[in-house]
């Protein structure tokens, strides 16, 4: 509202100078007009009078202007900061948002259709809410003052001067319909392009392996051209638009000049008014300029904003429902679990029961694709059951504090990603604070210590794309630091042994009895040594569990479990 007033009050002060000056021209003109009638004689005293009221008039003009500079300091201190304001609010909210977002949301929008979302439409919206609605005010005051003030003066001459803007207006109009439509094919261009280059980065080992850089160069040379061509089909509208314009407002100019002579001939007007009409037609020319831009900003803005809300009225599908502080034990029970995958529809568990309590061991046998990592996407309640229902401690996992639960959980993922920060902080990732000591003690545990101190900057070292690259167990061992070191009551390790050798996790495991004695502990592995003294084993074949018991039980009956025992076995031997 502040905003709209300096808007005004400035446009106020603009049209104010062109009176200003038909004053001066006019008393000017009185003046030679006597100065004719008089023979040719003006005394001094009269030239000193006509200089102060120039002077006068050099001055309050000089003031108007810098009143009007003053307001639209603070027009732009006023839209533009809130706009500013705006923007961090929207963005913070949308990235909000995105953190409470499920797996399925993930899984059905692309990263740089996120990315976009998050910082283009943002800026769009941005711009509509400052520039756009500056200028647009100031287009709104600047006409209604200006063709006011206009016809204060005189209306045959003012109606002259108008009767360019409606074909500019028109003109504009399509001109920058064809702008706008352009602009949108560039755009998707250059995202495509983005995209393009952005794969090509992360893939380059493989294309290098490859040797197929030609083949991405030509891809993106391709691309860049029809890139080129959209930019250079946009230039050429461009370039109609501003002879267009410039030619229109000429013409304004020119019918002032021409009617407003007539007008003076006719002894209706001064000739300060002509000056003051073309100063009135070239003040108009830059809002009605903007007129096409402000519609495509307002557009673009409209558009971006549907994107935006789009993604704020996406409720997850996994909502907190308890806000409860309390601890969970960690007795864990499947019932007749079943689970599609929302996305891609494969039934991935089918009727799975089992139960361990608290303390307990579990180990999770079965071949790839046989769901034994959804089993550990259910229990961190990344998806939630299709059908049948999990308990822990004996309440259904859907009524726990979603919070709790996860925090309940060490949990280790079958992929180990680590964030581009120090190892230490990747470790100490789940706590709020944490010491050195505890991230070397937990570390030792998940027996990386000793590979952590040979690295030159030690704990300190940076991973990432731009720090060090860390090998496949290395890095599944500090993810195995990260979960433990949060000491909770639930571990949950999904295959993150497979890329650390037989000896190395056979020291893990035995470090982890150490810790977890009183804690449940679910292990995915393919490794008959990591469930010797698993309270419990299932094997899980093609979504169902086809074999359940202890070791000794399953050594002794056929199956799955007794031929990779045997096998292991052999290859030890070997
Ligand atoms: N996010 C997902 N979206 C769709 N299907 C998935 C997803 N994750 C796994 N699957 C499918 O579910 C099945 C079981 O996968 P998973 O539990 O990862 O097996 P495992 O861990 O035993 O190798 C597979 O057929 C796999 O293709
Ligand atoms: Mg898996």
């Amino acid at each position: 509202m502040l905003g709209i007033l300096f808007v005004v009050g400035s446009n106020y002060f603009a049209i104010l100078i062109p009176q200003q000056i038909r004053e001066a021209l006019d008393l000017v003109q009185g003046k030679i007009q006597d100065f004719k009638a008089s023979g040719g004689s003006l005394d001094s005293a009269e030239y000193q009078v006509l200089g102060r009221h120039l002077l006068n008039f050099g001055l309050i003009v000089t003031g108007f202007v810098i009143v009007k500079g003053i307001l639209m300091y603070f027009m732009r201190q006023t839209i533009i900061v809130m706009s500013r304001l705006i923007e961090y609010d929207m963005r913070k909210e949308l990235f909000e948002k995105l953190t409470t977002l499920d797996q399925t949301f993930y899984r059905s929008y692309m990263t740089g259709d996120i990315m976009a979302r998050i910082s283009e439409d943002v800026s769009k919206v941005r711009n509509y809410l400052g520039p756009g609605i500056l200028y647009g005010i100031n287009l709104v005051s600047l006409f209604a003052l200006t063709i006011y003030a206009m016809l204060k003066v005189d209306v045959t001459l003012s109606v002259f001067a108008l009767l360019p803007l409606p074909i500019l207006s028109i003109s504009i109009y399509y001109v920058s319909n064809t702008i706008n439509a352009r602009s949108t094919a560039i755009q998707k261009q250059l995202s495509k392009l983005t995209s393009n280059a952005q794969e090509t980065y992360s893939g380059i080992r493989v294309i290098k392996g490859y040797t197929r850089e030609e083949e991405f160069i030509r891809h993106f040379d391709n691309e860049s051209e029809t890139y080129k061509k959209l930019n250079l089909r946009l230039a050429k509208v461009e370039a109609y638009f501003q002879p267009l314009m410039t030619f229109l407002i000429s013409l304004s100019t020119l019918l002032v000049v021409v009617v407003g002579a007539i007008q003076v001939y006719n002894g209706r007007l001064t000739t300060g008014n002509i000056a003051e009409f073309i100063l009135y037609v070239n003040m108009l020319t830059w809002p009605v300029t903007a007129i096409g831009w402000i519609a495509s900003v307002v557009q673009e803005a409209e558009a971006s904003q549907k994107r935006i809300n789009e993604i704020m009225d996406i409720q997850p599908e996994i909502q907190n429902t308890s806000s409860d502080d309390y601890t969970i034990l960690g007795d864990i029970e499947f019932r007749n679990v079943t689970f599609v995958y929302p996305n891609t529809g494969i039934t991935a568990l089918k009727n799975v029961s089992f139960s361990i309590k608290h303390g307990q061991k579990l180990a999770i046998f079965g071949r790839t694709a046989s769901g034994k990592s959804t089993i550990s996407e259910l229990l961190t309640r990344i998806f939630d059951v299709t059908s049948g229902q999990i308990l822990i401690d004996g309440k259904d996992i859907k009524e726990h504090n979603v919070e709790i639960l996860r925090k309940s959980f060490a949990y280790v993922p079958q992929d180990a990603f680590l964030f581009s920060d120090t190892i230490e902080n990747n470790i100490s990732f789940g706590l709020e604070n944490s010491d050195i000591e505890d991230i070397q003690k937990y570390a030792s545990y998940a027996s990386i210590h000793d590979d952590i101190e040979a690295l030159t900057n030690g704990y300190k070292t940076i991973l990432g794309e731009r720090g060090v690259t860390l090998s496949g167990g290395q890095k599944q061992r500090v993810s195995i630091a990260r979960a433990i070191i949060k000491d909770p009551q639930i571990l949950l390790f999904d295959d993150c042994l497979s890329a650390v050798d037989t000896e190395t996790e056979e020291e893990i495991l035995q470090n982890l009895n150490k810790i977890s004695a009183n804690k449940t502990t679910i292990i995915v592995s393919h490794r008959i040594s990591s469930a010797k003294n698993a309270s419990k084993i299932i094997v899980l074949e093609e979504g169902k569990i086809i074999q359940k018991g202890t070791h000794n039980e399953l050594v002794n009956s056929e199956g799955y479990y007794k031929e990779l025992y045997a096998k292991q076995l052999l290859e030890k031997e070997m």
